[in-house]
């Protein structure tokens, strides 16, 4: 017996992302998430960026500190590229839509999807009972900020590969079990030179705003001299960069400065390599540090602006808000529909 021919179900192009509020940024969140939703802004696809303060609270997080960060990651998308007319900006708890959706999807995944997380491993530590509930079910709420909208493509670092992953299984077995082609399945776009940048002391460890070392990572709110400072101390070899991209494998420290002037200078690093193949650090890491100061300096500045005007940026954040609740309701009523609950109507 032959299938039924099944016509695709063809979703319109929509990029979202998000970024949580729970420390100040970095170079990695820069270089892997931030420059690159600005490009796809400016490729005409629409798109939304979320400040996403539901995951933030995951973890234990000062009231009065996660409002201010709210609005630095704001600053800092905007800062980044990001324009609120072209894209949607906007912090998640404003729309409801996330966390009820993600108790529909709650109900789909299952509890050993969450468990095997390795993020969730990280951030439980030993002692994962005594970790949050909200923890656990963190990827759950991501699948749902991304299928509230019917995302189809998630630009992220190399880390969150997994938690797309799990997306993707939660959106095919709402599908499976509804018997619908509601959700379209997310592509992870995890491109360029820069998606795991790397620490500074250690070419082997993910530059995060959580090591306890602050020379291991930039900040986007650091000053000149001190990003000058941590490039000159940046964990080298004693060889001279190599001939070729290749003559950098086994050599991590040096791969990631490459790899993070590739990416700021908007080079592949074999065009990096070609410029500097045979040269001392002593003359890369000036180098490096000059490009670093003259491509994020402009981004410090204009954060440090905004973040002067805090109801500039709450009136930015309240209006992307409706913009994006605009999106978000018909489809969760349409999910209503689906899983036999009686939706909103107008009276
Ligand atoms: P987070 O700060 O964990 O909310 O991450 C926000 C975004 O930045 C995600 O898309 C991450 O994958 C990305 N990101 C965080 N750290 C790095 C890094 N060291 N290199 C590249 N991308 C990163
Ligand atoms: N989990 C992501 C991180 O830690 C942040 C995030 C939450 C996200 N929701 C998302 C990223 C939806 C992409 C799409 O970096």
């Amino acid at each position: 017996m032959t299938e039924p021919v099944q016509t695709p179900q063809v979703f319109p192009t929509r990029v979202f992302s998000g970024i949580q509020p729970s420390g100040s940024l970095t170079l990695g969140n820069y270089l892997g998430a931030l420059k690159r939703f600005a490009q796809k802004q400016n490729e005409g696809i629409e798109t939304l960026y979320c400040v996403v303060d539901l995951h933030a609270i995951t973890v234990w997080q000062e009231p009065a500190k996660l409002r201010q960060q709210t609005r630095e990651i704001a600053a800092a998308f905007i800062a980044s590229g990001i324009d609120p007319k072209k894209s949607v900006l906007f912090n998640q708890s404003q729309v409801s839509a996330h966390a009820e959706l993600a108790w529909v999807l709650n109900c789909v995944a299952r509890i050993g999807w969450m468990y095997r997380m390795t993020q969730f491993k990280d951030k439980a530590g030993a002692n994962s009972e005594n970790s949050s509930l909200g923890l656990l079910a963190y990827p759950s709420l991501m699948a749902a900020d991304i299928l509230a909208y019917k995302t189809t493509h998630v630009p992220v670092g190399e880390d969150q590969k997994q938690h797309l992953e799990l997306t993707r299984d939660i959106a095919n077995k709402f599908n499976h079990d509804y018997g619908v082609k509601f959700f379209p399945v997310p592509e992870p776009l995890i491109e360029g030179a820069a998606t795991r940048v790397m620490s500074l002391r250690d070419g082997t460890k993910k530059m995060s705003k959580s090591d306890p070392s602050d020379a291991s990572r930039i900040n986007l709110t650091d000053d000149a001299d001190t990003i000058a400072k941590k490039i000159r101390k940046a964990k080298t070899d004693p060889e001279p960069l190599p001939e070729s991209v290749e003559g950098l494998d086994g050599r991590p420290d040096a791969k990631n400065l490459v790899n993070i002037y590739a990416a700021l200078a908007d080079l592949t690093p074999a065009q990096v390599m070609a410029q500097y193949a045979g040269a001392q650090f002593g003359t890369f890491k000036p180098a490096l540090a000059d490009l670093a100061v003259e491509k994020l300096g402009p981004i410090t500045a204009e954060m440090n602006r905004l973040m002067a005007e805090p109801d500039e940026i709450d009136a930015i954040l309240g209006r992307g808000a409706e913009r994006a609740d605009a999106i978000a309701r018909p489809i969760f009523d349409d999910v209503k529909d689906i899983v036999g609950m009686i939706r909103s109507r107008q009276v």
